[in-house]
């Protein structure tokens, strides 16, 4: 079947960070990646076999500075660059070899001011990393804010080529690149005044690599912002927890798109069960003890429990922290 024009797979991500030890650290002790080099006041972390997958420097401005997509091929990227000249989008060009490790780039803006890369022939290592706690197999996906989700939605399949995967209702579109991953990258609106990343999504190798995940996030002391879950659009089952630069996921088992896969998007309602499908029916489920208000204190004292503990808090942790983007 004929090749489609459109990014590989989501390559690499660069922050500007207040402080780039502690990035560092976070990214290598919580993210489980390697520092590949450091090079002119930047630090290159990776998880496979490409030079990077995060780059870091130090900003008094700190922030999001580039969401890198790699094209499968430099005739790719240079077919991209015709596209970009024929629709009128400015860009600007150059290589990247010495400065970024990457031989050519496009860079430009989304609609909405996200600043975007295309890139080909990254260099890369002959070796994986360092057997690591965890083992990933990719960055898989980011989910950008938007002012204008429609027209950043035409924007990204219409000019890049990306393909819908399914809709949240009018809040969140997930897009995949060629890899196939159910979403690359996701954009989420009515944040108009937060601009910038919601989060990114690490693929460990399997469900027991995102257990080690979790498990030195909460040695390390982090608080887990969404913790186990199931999303109702990719069907991926991960958690969440807060670093110094950015939101990051762990999650396997999302939907994978085959190249020449036909697939309907669907819109999918917008509630905390899309989020979490393992909520469905908690509504429904009384966990309170209505004959005896007492019983909950009495099973604490028992157990030793918190009533923190109990799960309709969960519920609504979910709710507030799943607004934008799975
Ligand atoms: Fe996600």
């Amino acid at each position: 079947m004929e090749r489609t024009l459109r990014p590989e797979r989501l390559g690499y991500l660069s922050f500007l960070v207040r402080d780039i030890k502690i990035s560092t650290e976070f990214f290598e002790k919580l993210g489980h990646l390697e520092v590949s080099e450091e090079r002119d006041g930047k630090v290159f972390l990776r998880g496979g076999m490409q030079h990077h997958w995060i780059v870091l420097q130090e900003s008094d401005n700190p922030g999001l500075e580039r969401v890198a997509m790699e094209m499968g091929s430099r005739k790719e990227l240079d077919a991209m660059e015709e596209r970009l000249k024929s629709q009128g989008i400015k860009y600007e060009s150059g290589d990247g070899f010495e400065a970024d490790r990457v031989s050519q780039y496009l860079r430009f803006n989304d609609p909405a001011g996200n600043p975007l890369e295309l890139y080909s022939d990254m260099v890369s290592y002959p070796m994986p990393p360092q057997p690591r706690y965890v083992s990933l197999e990719d960055i898989q996906h980011l989910v950008l804010f938007v002012d204008d989700i429609f027209s950043c939605h035409d924007f990204y399949t219409q000019v890049l080529g990306l393909r819908t995967s399914d809709w949240n209702e009018h809040n969140t579109v997930f897009m995949n690149f060629r890899n196939g991953w159910h979403h690359g990258l996701g954009i989420g609106a009515g944040r108009t005044e937060k601009q910038g990343i919601s989060h990114l999504c690490f693929l460990p190798t399997d469900m027991d690599d995102v257990m080690r995940a979790r498990a030195a996030v909460m040695r390390a002391g982090l608080p887990i912002t969404s913790d186990i879950l199931r999303h109702g659009a990719s069907g991926s089952f991960g958690f969440y927890f807060a670093g110094p630069d950015v939101p990051v996921e762990f999650s396997v088992g999302a939907r994978r798109f085959a190249e020449d896969e036909e697939h309907t998007p669907r819109r999918l309602i917008r509630t905390p069960t899309v989020s979490d499908v393992f909520q469905v029916g908690l509504e429904e489920l009384e966990l309170s003890f209505q004959d005896n208000p007492d019983a909950w204190s009495d099973i604490e004292s028992v157990a030793g429990l918190r009533k923190a503990n109990v799960p309709p808090k969960t519920y609504q942790a979910a709710e507030d922290s799943q607004k934008v983007g799975s």
